[in-house]
């Protein structure tokens, strides 16, 4: 035991660094050194003088053990454990003070198992606890996938505690040699190193060298991250800013205990978040070294979004270097480890992180989407073009299109329409030379309107002499105004003072609420004005997004929302289409929950029929992280699709179909299988299309869709009030698209109405087979209880009498007396247009005319009448009966 592995020693000793693991090093003196401490183990004078064959120490830091074990020195402070180096502390100080050295050795003693041996490791400030371990006896073994028997672990100085843990860092063998060593390091101060058998054995034993390393040290081993921020309440998260990691070399990352061996079964994850559109996050992977034939538990993977369900860029896992470079907004890099596999001959990552800002212009220009001639109608505009064109060569300025490459700067006119026009795309003054007043034109087609999001700016002048005003029309510097000639002031939408500062982001890397406005007309001006200088430390800038929104094909945009549009039955076109925004350079921002509506509003005698045709493969984001499309399911019935879920909606992708009142008339999901499209929807009341990305990011966009719509004038449903005393309503066979899931949705309310005392009989029939839950027509009092939201006459519906449905194929109901005014609604959701006819007759008793009062009449619209109605109507009954007896 006395001249354990010399051997292996000196082996350690020739080598400071195998290919990719880093350790400190630990040399002897020669060759023929017992240990690190121990020249010869004979040959010198004895402590005290009594003797000359004692052990030969080192010069530096070495001291005899003296009568506990003559022949052997020790490192001077820990000559006490000579002979028992077990249970004991080892303080980075005391034994500087005592040996000068901040590293030394651990050589168990000989134990029989089961037992157990602690050493806590005390470092000073600014240094890690590292471990090499050499030497493995009858320590355990593994199972495949943790240690029995025993072990030796390195956790934090409580970490004895929770010893039962599965997760912690457990090395076990039975008689195993590292070369090169097992390199752990601890950063969580006084760590404490566990080596502990549980079951019987005869002699277990370990050899470690240890090392209170600088975190300054440069050779590797003094790792520490940097530029990032731990993400609070996370095990292992870091988030790393472009505006923190200025500068090559500024921002490290690294796993767990680089570069010694990582704690297994854990995820890191490191968010990478820009604040800028055209910084690119470049990751320099210096060493990536796993263990071999893990790739299943240990690997490494980059991400499109700041969610681990966002799409998958890389994976990396056999590599030993390698360079990714990804347009931001967001990046996650995920690390992930299994269980702690022999022959622990790996240590995980280390990565120099890079944001690049992008200004070679010889590349694409990804920031700029084409108006795609398809999208318009647009065809009567590019008669237009011409002109458009002969005004900008007269005025100076730098047309931008999608062709030349050219970023979206000071001087930039962007035009919405035509060959080399930008639909959407993104705008940073410091795309362009230098000016201290800068404008920047977005020319619209004549149906557009304009989406400005401002993402970033700096104003640094006071009392506003540094501004940034965004204006309708077309202006620049001086007051002339191109285009029409109205004031400017009266044309601001957005006016932004200096000294103001925005950062796309807050310090956590939350995206901060948009500040976006869109135009009323077709035309904007962004103008910038600026000191006349400029440090390039502090140069005044604003970036951001635009988008043209075509406001006949697209729909009216809510100003308000994020992506919301309303089409109306009588403004809007017949017949159009709806699909995905095509505007993402606007969503740059927006890392959450994305949802754009389409509302479509027929007008009284209309419905609508909304088609969905096509749809791409949509996501589930559980809130565990897990991804997949079985989170939500889409079952459809008679009634409708349905989304099911064990989660909230929102977590799933999805698209909706869903009325005014709130009614889900169709929902889409997950499995979603392209052989049921298309569905249709058919609506007597407004609908709106709901696309709901669950986690939107500007690199993956959301899921696809294409949806057509059209508006009938089928005035099947025209909520009517009828006077007279008989009549007749039938529904009117309305043409099917024969789809597999077309749904008729209907709400229909007609008022049967006389100002005279009747009794009113009234038929229902139908042939269709139904059942109530499909379609059914209830028969209500009139109650004029105040308006609807809706404005219609559905609140007008009071107490319910009666509900037919087709099964009961042909009814007559007998109304009360005197119930002059009727509520007829039919509800129907189903897959088949609902087919009825109502009629009714009056029995009018000609004496009521003379001698009953008058009978309050209903107001054509809901809301006009009052509580009084129903007042007057029972005291004109009482009278009425009063009257009859006096008879
Ligand atoms: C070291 O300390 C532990 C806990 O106090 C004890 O169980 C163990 O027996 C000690 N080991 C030796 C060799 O004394
Ligand atoms: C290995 O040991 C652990 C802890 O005793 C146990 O939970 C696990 O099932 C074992 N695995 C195998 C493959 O035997
Ligand atoms: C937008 O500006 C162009 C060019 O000055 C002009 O021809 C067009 O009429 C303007 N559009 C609107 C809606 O004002
Ligand atoms: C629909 O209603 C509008 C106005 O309410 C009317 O002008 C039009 O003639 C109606 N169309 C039909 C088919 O009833
Ligand atoms: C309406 O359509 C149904 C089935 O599609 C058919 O049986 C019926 O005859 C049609 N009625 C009218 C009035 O066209
Ligand atoms: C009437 O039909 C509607 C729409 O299909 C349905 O929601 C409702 O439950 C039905 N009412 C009854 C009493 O079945
Ligand atoms: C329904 O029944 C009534 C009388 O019971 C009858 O007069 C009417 O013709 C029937 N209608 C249909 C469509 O069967």
């Amino acid at each position: 035991m006395r001249r354990a592995l010399p051997a292996l020693v000196i082996a350690a000793a020739c080598v400071a660094a195998s290919a990719q693991i880093t350790w400190t090093p630990i040399f002897l003196d020669g060759s023929s050194q017992v240990d690190l401490w121990t020249q010869s183990s004979t040959g010198c004078a004895c402590p005290g003088g009594i003797g000359e064959d004692c052990a030969c120490c080192v010069r530096d830091g070495a001291c005899p053990c003296g009568d506990i074990a003559p022949a052997r020195c020790a490192q001077c402070g820990l000559e006490q454990y000579c002979a028992n180096m077990c249970n004991i502390t080892i303080d980075s100080r005391i034994l500087k003070t005592k040996s000068g050295k901040t590293f030394g050795q651990i050589k168990s003693p000989s134990i029989e198992g089961p037992g157990s041996c602690s050493y806590l490791l005390q470092p000073d400030a600014g240094q890690r606890v590292e471990i090499q371990l050499y030497r493995l006896v009858s320590v355990g073994r593994f199972n495949g996938s943790s240690c029995v028997g025993g072990w030796i672990q390195l956790g934090g100085a409580t970490a004895v505690k929770s010893a039962g843990g599965a997760a912690e860092t457990r090395l076990c063998g039975a008689n195993e040699r590292y070369s090169p060593p097992v390199v752990l390091f601890a950063d969580h101060g006084a760590s404490t190193l566990e080596f502990r058998i549980t079951e019987k054995t005869v002699r277990s034993q370990f050899l470690a060298f240890f090392s209170f390393t600088s975190l300054s040290n440069t050779q590797g081993v003094g790792f520490h991250p940097r530029g990032g921020s731990r993400i609070p309440h996370t095990d292992c998260d870091w988030l790393y800013q472009d505006v923190s990691c200025r500068g090559p070399g500024t921002c490290v990352l690294a796993s767990p205990g680089y570069p010694g061996l990582y704690p297994p079964h854990r995820r890191c994850r490191y968010l990478f978040a820009t604040n800028s559109v055209n910084t690119r996050v470049k990751i320099i992977f210096t060493s990536i070294l796993l263990p071999r034939n893990h790739c299943a538990t240990d690997y490494l993977s980059l991400r499109a979004g700041s969610s681990p369900s966002a799409p998958l860029l890389a994976s990396l896992c056999s590599e030993r270097t390698a360079t990714l470079e990804q347009p931001g907004p967001n990046l996650l890099l995920e690390f992930n480890s299994g269980p702690l596999a022999p022959p622990y001959d790996y240590n995980g990552f280390i990565a120099k992180l890079e944001f690049i800002d992008r200004d070679d212009s010889s590349l694409p220009p990804p920031t700029v989407v084409p108006a795609s001639p398809p999208l318009a109608a647009l065809t009567h505009l590019i008669q237009n073009v011409d002109r458009v064109a002969a005004m900008e060569s007269n005025a100076v300025s730098n047309e931008v299109s999608a062709n030349n490459g050219g970023r979206v700067g000071c001087g930039a006119t962007v035009r919405g329409y035509g060959a080399g026009g930008a639909r959407s795309g993104h705008f940073d003054t410091r795309a362009s030379g230098w000016r201290s007043q800068c404008a920047i034109h977005l020319l619209g087609a004549p149906t557009d309107v304009v989406q400005v999001s401002l993402f970033n700016y700096n104003l640094r002048l006071q009392s506003c002499r540094s501004h940034i005003e965004v204006l309708e029309g077309l202006h620049d510097f001086g007051g002339k105004e191109r285009g029409d000639r109205s004031e400017r002031g009266d044309r601001a939408v957005l006016r932004v003072c200096g000294p103001s500062v925005r950062e796309a982001r807050d310090p956590s890397g939350r995206f901060l609420l948009r500040q976006a406005v869109t135009s009323k007309g077709a035309n904007l001006t962004i103008l910038v004005r600026r000191a006349a200088t400029q440090s390039v430390d502090e140069e005044e800038f604003v970036d951001g997004a635009f988008a043209f929104h075509d406001e006949l094909h697209e729909g009216t945009a809510s100003p308000d929302a994020t992506c919301a549009a309303t089409h109306y039955g009588l403004a809007s076109p017949k017949h159009g289409g709806v699909s995905a925004p095509s505007h993402h350079h606007i969503f740059w921002n927006i890392e959450e929950r994305l949802q754009c509506s389409h509302r479509f509003i027929p007008a009284a005698n209309q419905s609508v029929t909304i088609e969905i045709q096509r749809l791409d493969r949509m996501w589930s984001a559980e809130p565990t992280g897990t991804v997949g499309a079985a989170g939500c399911r889409t079952a459809c019935g008679d009634a409708g699709c349905e989304c099911r879920a064990n989660t909230p909606l929102h977590y799933h992708d999805h698209i909706a179909l869903v009325a005014g009142d709130g009614t889900h008339l169709s929902c889409l999901c997950g499995d979603f299988k392209a052989a049921w499209l298309p569905v249709v929807v058919r609506s007597w009341t407004s609908a709106r299309l709901e696309y709901s990305v669950a986690h939107y990011t500007y690199a993956s966009r959301g899921f696809d869709y294409a949806a057509a719509y059209s508006f009938n004038d089928d005035a099947m449903c025209g909520q009517r009030t009828y006077t007279t005393h008989s009549g007749e309503i039938a529904s009117r066979n309305v043409s099917v698209t024969g789809s597999l899931n077309e749904f008729f949705y209907q709400q229909c309310t007609w008022v049967l109405d006389s100002n005279v005392e009747r009794q009113l009989f009234i038929d229902i029939s139908s042939e269709q087979d139904k059942s109530c839950g499909s379609w059914n027509i209830t028969l209500h009092e009139w109650s004029g209880s105040g308006a609807h939201s809706d404005g219609g006459l559905a609140a007008a519906a009071g107490e319910l009498l009666y509900t037919f449905c087709a099964r009961h194929k042909n009814h007559t109901y007998t109304l009360p007396w005197r119930l002059n005014t009727v509520v007829i609604r039919l509800v129907a959701l189903s897959r088949q247009q609902p087919l009825y006819r109502i009629r009714w007759r009056s029995q009018v008793v000609r004496a009521n005319n003379r001698l009953g009062p008058p009978t309050p009449v209903p107001a054509a619209s809901a809301g006009t009448s009052s509580p009084t109605n129903d007042i007057s109507l029972i005291f004109s009954l009482l009278l009425w009966v009063a009257l009859l007896k006096v008879v």
